[in-house]
């Protein structure tokens, strides 16, 4: 899938084959505008590979899993524990045991901060994250501190939206037990030194939660090599459908974690009196779980390692400058975070001045082109800009520079709009 094929830059991916996949992309919105999709932090459109295999599983094999000993059951569980193992092999994990399926990244976090912190943090015991965090990786901290009497503090952001490494220093003490920090941001695209940030941690003695919603789509991501110790990602955000994700934590830590949910599949025995666990990672996986989901992200990891991690970071960083050049040049125009693209992912926080995000967002939702704006669900990052919402323009391995073209021509049409 790696040639060369763009005549105006050098693409190390094949653009038009890899759109096929999507068929989503040859919509057409408002009266026939194409669909220029530019929301991908958000959620990320599905290939037919993915949607085929979960299709698959509804017309072939749909039944429950780890519960019967019919032919459509076993072949259920075989496809749900082969999806596990394909995650695990994607992201380098020691073993897929450790890797617990989850709702999304929200929901892992929330595993994390429940079933790891009230076990293991007391009154007085430091959490520190970082004020570029998504509401996901705030507030189950702050629901725990509420709890447990917690101290929860922030790594400020530099005004380029980077953390303040020398602050972060000073602020990871050896009374910290977690630091749990975004690996990008999704309002700005910042991507986290992560390597000085698990120093700092493992000097202190703390453990590091990794949010990887945003990186993992993007960046690859070997979770032996980051010597972190949970990491959490949404399958939607990489080609995968809703309401899947993972927690990966070491083994370790998931022995001492008490399961969040009860019911049925996380259980060995169960009495009247009480009940004990099954093996991990069941123990964590209660109830009928999403295998379909399951399925659909595995298919998904399979197409990126298809397409290959680096020559999607290639073309997100070529695109991504592409873009901030062409926004720089619109007076008016205000972007936020890093203007290197080495620095960030593919993802443009900017604003009109005068004109408000929505206003924005809605004339180039007439125009076909699908950004997001408000506050991202990062208000702590709104509060640092001093700015109620941003419009952010969110790039994947099947944006061109086309459609970045499009969305610089809307944006002119959006000025003289509102004058
Ligand atoms: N977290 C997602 C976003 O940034 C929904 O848009």
């Amino acid at each position: 899938m790696a040639t060369n094929k763009s005549q105006s830059m050098t693409y190390s991916l094949d653009i038009e084959k890899i759109r096929r996949d999507f068929p989503i992309l040859r919509r057409e919105i408002s009266d026939g505008k194409p669909l220029v999709y530019l929301d991908n932090a958000a959620t990320s459109q599905t290939p037919v590979q993915v949607i085929a295999d979960i299709t698959r599983f509804y017309r072939d094999h749909n039944a429950n899993i780890h519960r019967g000993v019919h032919t459509l059951s076993i072949e259920a569980t075989e496809l749900h524990e082969s999806a596990r193992r394909k995650i695990a092999r994607f992201f380098n994990a020691p073993t897929s045991d450790e890797c617990i399926f989850t709702s999304g990244t929200t929901e892992s976090i929330n595993l994390v901060a429940h079933a790891w912190g009230r076990q293991h943090l007391k009154k007085g015991d430091r959490v520190v994250i970082t004020e570029i965090e998504h509401h996901s990786n705030i507030v189950p901290w702050q629901i725990l501190r509420d709890e447990v009497g917690i101290e929860l503090k922030y790594i400020p952001m530099l005004s380029d939206g980077t953390l303040d490494m020398d602050y972060a220093s000073d602020l990871i003490t050896t009374n910290t037990k977690l630091v749990a920090v975004t690996a990008m941001s999704n309002a700005l695209g910042n991507i986290t030194e992560i390597s000085a940030v698990v120093d700092l941690a493992k000097k202190a003695g703390a453990l590091v939660l990794l949010d990887g919603a945003q990186s993992a789509p993007h960046l690859k991501t070997d979770i032996q090599q980051l010597d972190i110790d949970f990491f959490a990602c949404s399958a939607h955000k990489m080609l995968g459908p809703t309401g899947i994700g993972l927690l990966w934590a070491k083994m370790e830590h998931l022995t001492t974690m008490k399961p969040l949910m009860g019911g049925g599949d996380m259980i060995l025995t169960v009495s009247m009196e009480n009940s004990t666990w099954a093996d991990i990672p069941a123990k964590f996986e209660a109830g009928t779980p999403n295998i379909a989901g399951a399925i659909g992200f595995g298919a998904a990891c399979d197409y990126l390692t298809n397409v290959g991690m680096e020559n999607i970071r290639n073309h997100e960083m070529q695109i991504t400058q592409y873009a901030i050049d062409k926004l720089q040049r619109i007076e008016r125009v205000r972007i936020f975070g890093p203007l290197d693209s080495k620095k960030r992912g593919g993802v443009i926080s900017f604003n009109i001045e005068g004109i408000h995000p929505h206003d924005v967002g809605q004339v180039l939702d007439s125009d076909g082109i699908a950004i997001r704006t408000g506050h991202h669900c990062a208000q702590p990052i709104m509060s640092a800009l001093n700015v109620p919402a941003t419009a952010r323009a969110s790039f994947y391995l099947y944006n061109t520079e086309k459609e970045v073209d499009k969305l610089t021509e809307a944006l002119n049409t959006v000025i003289e709009y509102f004058g």
